[in-house]
């Protein structure tokens, strides 16, 4: 099935809130660690928000949303052109396999050219062999290990 990427508009709140509640859940933010109301209407507000570094890319099928990518675009201290980082991409359980991923991660690159940005990366769960087999096709994998603690 045809795949079309375009950028979310204001009307699209509930169908990116029921992805976005699915892409948390996948890891393990649900329940009593879900997302409260104030991060998701703050993100759906920078999402919609021309001025921000925030930007999301949305897939849709038969007039349906089915996939969802988010970016935000950064400094690098050792280029002048900022970097992209690709923080979350989500495709519906029904729609996996038929190249939506695929097409958000294309989709990136192309809104990332027309920026001038020609650095994109993301991080993905050693365990995660859907997500890297695909990765593995249109990416390097860096080898670099994430550290992470709280101020
Ligand atoms: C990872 C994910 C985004 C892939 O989305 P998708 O739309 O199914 O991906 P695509 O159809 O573009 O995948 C293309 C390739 O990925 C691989 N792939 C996709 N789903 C796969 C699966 N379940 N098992 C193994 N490989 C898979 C295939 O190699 C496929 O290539 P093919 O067309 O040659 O078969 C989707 O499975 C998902 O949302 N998972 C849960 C959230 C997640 O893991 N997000 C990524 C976090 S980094």
């Amino acid at each position: 099935m045809t795949v079309t990427i375009r950028p979310p508009k204001s009307c699209d709140k509930s169908a990116w809130q029921d992805l976005w509640r699915q892409y948390n859940a996948f890891y393990g933010r649900d329940g009593d660690t879900a997302l409260s109301e104030a991060v998701i209407n703050c993100t759906w507000a920078r999402l919609l928000d021309p001025d921000e570094p925030v930007i999301g890319c949305f897939a849709e099928q038969d007039h349906d949303v089915v996939g969802l990518a988010h970016i935000v675009f950064h400094r690098n201290l050792i280029q002048i052109a900022d970097t992209c980082y690709l923080q979350d991409l989500f495709t519906v359980p029904e729609a996996r396999g038929g190249g939506v991923a695929q097409a958000l991660i294309h989709a990136v690159g192309d809104l990332c050219q027309a920026r001038g940005v020609s650095d994109i990366y993301w991080h993905t769960h050693r365990d995660n062999s859907a997500a890297r087999t695909l990765y593995d096709r249109l990416a390097t994998n860096t080898e670099f290990i994430v550290y992470r603690t709280h101020a």
